[in-house]
C-alpha cells in the first residue's frame, strides 16, 4: 500500500481528498474503523481513509474478530459525514457493498457476489467484508455525525494459517486470480467507485442502486436460516426491502409469513441441507 499510488490514482472530488487532515496508512492499528472514530471526534473532515497494514483488534460484524495478518489484507475506513439520517443510512451499506464488488471486478476481473448484509462472495467463499459503524460523540465543530466504512478484503491470506472453521469458508483475491493484487490501485478504485455511488444516494437513485444489489446478490431466491430476536427462522429470501431490510417468506408452523430483517445474519441452505 502506497499512499502517493492512491493519491494519484483518484478520480474522486471528496473521497480520499481531505485537505489538511490526511490520509492515514499505519503499520500497525488496533482497528482502522477505531482509529478512524478517534479522528473523526477531533474534528477530522468527510472523506478521511485510513489504510493499516495490519490490525490487532481488527473488528467484523456481530462483534467478531476480523483477522487482521501483516499486509495478507486491505483493511481501510472511510470517514463519511452523510447529510442523512437513520434509516437511510441502511442504504449506505448497500452502496459500499456495490461499490466494492465492482471495483474489485475492474481491477481484477474476478467477479463478486454479495451476501446479505454485506460479505463479499466469490466462489461461494467469504473473500471479504464491510462493517458500517457511527461512533458516538462525532457530531463536533458543526460537523455531521460520522459514518465510519470499514471494508476487509482477503489479499492473499493463508487458509491453512487460519482456525479450522474458517478455513474452507474463505478465499483471497490471490486465489481466485492466480496473482498478487496492487492494493493501491484497488483502493483508489474502491474510492472512486464508492464515491459515485455514493452520488446515487444523494440523487436519491436509490431503485437503481437497490436493482444493482440484487444483481449481485447470492441470497436472493435461496433457502435461508437465521435467528431473529432469539428464534430461529427458515424460509426464502424473496427481496430486499427500499430501505435495504432482507424480506424472507418463512413457512413456519404451516402458515406463510413474510419476515423483514434489518440486521443480523443468516446462513444460505446448500444442496446436500447443509447451510453455508
Ligand atoms: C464482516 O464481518 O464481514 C466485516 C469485516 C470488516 C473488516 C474491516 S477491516 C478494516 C476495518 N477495520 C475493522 O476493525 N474492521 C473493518
Amino acid at each position: 500500500m502506497n499512499l502517493d499510488k492512491l493519491q494519484s490514482l483518484l478520480t474522486t472530488k471528496l473521497l480520499g481528498r481531505a485537505g489538511e487532515r490526511h490520509n492515514e496508512l499505519w503499520d500497525t492499528l488496533d482497528s482502522t474503523n477505531s482509529r478512524a472514530a478517534a479522528i473523526a471526534r477531533e474534528a477530522a473532515p468527510h472523506g478521511v481513509i485510513v489504510f493499516a497494514r495490519e490490525q490487532t483488534a481488527g473488528r467484523g460484524r456481530l462483534g467478531r474478530q476480523w483477522i487482521s495478518q501483516r499486509d495478507a489484507g486491505l483493511y481501510m475506513s472511510f470517514l463519511l459525514r452523510p447529510e442523512q439520517k437513520g434509516q437511510e443510512l441502511a442504504l449506505f451499506t448497500i452502496a459500499a457493498g456495490v461499490a466494492v464488488a465492482e471495483a474489485i471486478e475492474e481491477s481484477t476481473q474476478v467477479l463478486v457476489g454479495l451476501k446479505w448484509v454485506n460479505d463479499l462472495i466469490v466462489d461461494g467463499k467469504k473473500l471479504g467484508g464491510i462493517l458500517a459503524e457511527m461512533p458516538a460523540g462525532t457530531a463536533v465543530a458543526g460537523l455531521n455525525g460520522a459514518l465510519i466504512v470499514g471494508i476487509g478484503i482477503n489479499l492473499s491470506v493463508d487458509s491453512d494459517t487460519l482456525p479450522e472453521e474458517l478455513r474452507y469458508k474463505v478465499t483471497s483475491l490471490r486465489e481466485a486470480c492466480a496473482s498478487d493484487v496492487d492494493a493501491s490501485a484497488l483502493a483508489a478504485s474502491i474510492a472512486n467507485m464508492l464515491e459515485d455511488r455514493l452520488r446515487m444516494l444523494q440523487q436519491r437513485e436509490h431503485a437503481r442502486l437497490l436493482d444493482m444489489w440484487k444483481k449481485r446478490s447470492v441470497t436472493l431466491g435461496r433457502e435461508i436460516r437465521a435467528t431473529v430476536n432469539g428464534r430461529e427462522i427458515h424460509g426464502t429470501a424473496c427481496d430486499i426491502s427500499p430501505d435495504g431490510a432482507l424480506v424472507v417468506e418463512s413457512n413456519g408452523a404451516g402458515r406463510r409469513e413474510r419476515i423483514v430483517l434489518h440486521a443480523g445474519e443468516i446462513s444460505i441452505r446448500n444442496a446436500d441441507g447443509s447451510y453455508a
